[in-house]
């Protein structure tokens, strides 16, 4: 096949993380007989210092022209003190909405070479950690109204989380359409005792269960969830969830799982073309130094051959690869533990590529 890829490296520890990925494409392309054709975007912070804004049209249109978009991170304490709309994360959610993106899949499954990276308890982690979460992507607070304003003297903020019935009925079908091809259980997390939108998510959901009578689902307020994956993460298989909260959860699901270095991401909308991500941010503490882990980035271009391109194939080959290494004993910073080999980006991305 011939696929054409908007790269979006980003900020901080972006460029190296998504290098790393690219060689690994390129020997995917040459193994497999593909050829994979990059066009490059700026987004995030160095948008900003090259165009004056965190996603120009013209950049978005690249993601748009391309048959899928792999992204490194954006954003860094350079960019913190500007204006809500300007700032790099800006960028990032006008290509999620500019793309249609509003199902993001988040996997968090504990790969046992990591175990004793794992802050839980060993008993708790035997029990295993697999589970998704998916996560609404362009609706909610993130893109409800944003107001500060002078009130009586003193400054007042708003930000308005509304979600109409068709955007929770497209997730929450996804919802459950991903728990048939796992273990069929679905819990639906929200904050029902308190919000109306949460009990607008109960309400479609329920529409929506009469039609899946093959999948266990259930109901969790998200303060409980989110102990709850301390306490026992292998109760979960799908977690279907509104916007921020499914933000929050994803980076607790990551840390138990080991690293939050080792998470990929696929954002998927109505076509094929998607948006594949690392869920870790840019890490402007230890960018250009060549300490990062690749393995998120890499994991998500192979999430991208699965579910953009179609090739199962090359994405087992690619998870093969990165298995072997975790085997081998090679570790970045972030999950390094005794007795393992501590390695930089580049020498983890040498030993992958070596690996396929
Ligand atoms: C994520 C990130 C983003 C989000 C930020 C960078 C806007 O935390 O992808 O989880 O909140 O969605
Ligand atoms: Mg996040």
């Amino acid at each position: 096949m011939q696929k054409q890829i908007a790269v979006i490296r980003g900020d901080g520890i972006g460029p190296e993380i998504v290098n790393q990925a690219l060689r690994v494409l390129d020997a995917v392309a040459q193994k497999y007989g593909h050829t994979f054709q990059y066009t490059d975007v700026d987004m995030g912070g160095c948008a900003i210092d090259k165009w004056g804004e965190p996603l120009p049209k013209a950049q978005l249109d690249k993601c748009l022209a391309s048959d899928s978009v792999l992204l490194g991170a954006v954003g860094g304490p350079k960019w913190e003190g500007l204006p809500g709309d300007k700032r790099p994360e800006k960028g990032l959610l006008r290509l999620r909405a500019g793309m249609g993106l509003y199902a993001n899949n988040r996997p968090a499954r504990l790969w046992p070479q990591l175990a004793e990276a794992s802050p839980l308890k060993p008993s708790i982690v035997a029990r295993g950690i697999d589970f998704l979460v998916v996560r609404e992507l362009i609706g909610g607070v993130y893109f409800g109204g944003h107001t500060t304003q002078e009130v009586n003297g003193e400054l007042v903020a708003t930000d308005i989380m509304p979600y109409a019935e068709h955007e929770i009925e497209r997730i929450g079908r996804i919802g459950f359409e991903t728990a048939l091809k796992r273990r069929k259980k679905l819990c639906c997390v929200d904050k029902a005792n308190v919000l109306d939108t949460s009990r607008l998510w109960r309400r479609v959901m329920h529409r929506l269960q009469s039609e899946y009578p093959g999948v266990e689902y259930s109901e969790m307020f998200v303060d409980n969830a989110a102990m709850q994956l301390c306490k026992d993460p292998s109760q979960f298989d799908v977690i279907v969830t509104e916007n921020m909260f499914g933000d929050i959860l994803s980076d607790e699901a990551s840390m138990i799982t080991g690293s939050i270095g080792m998470i990929p991401s696929s954002s998927l909308g109505e076509g094929s073309r998607g948006l594949y991500e690392p869920i870790h941010g840019s890490a402007p503490d230890i960018a250009g130094q060549d300490k990062a882990n690749p393995i998120g980035t890499i994991l998500s271009a192979g999430m991208m051959l699965r579910y953009s391109f179609d090739a199962p194939a090359e994405a087992d080959a690619i998870e093969r690869a990165v298995n072997a290494v975790l085997d081998a004993g090679l570790r970045t910073g972030d999950m390094m533990s005794e007795g393992c080999t501590l390695v930089g980006c580049a020498a983890m991305g040498d030993a992958i590529l070596a690996q396929l």
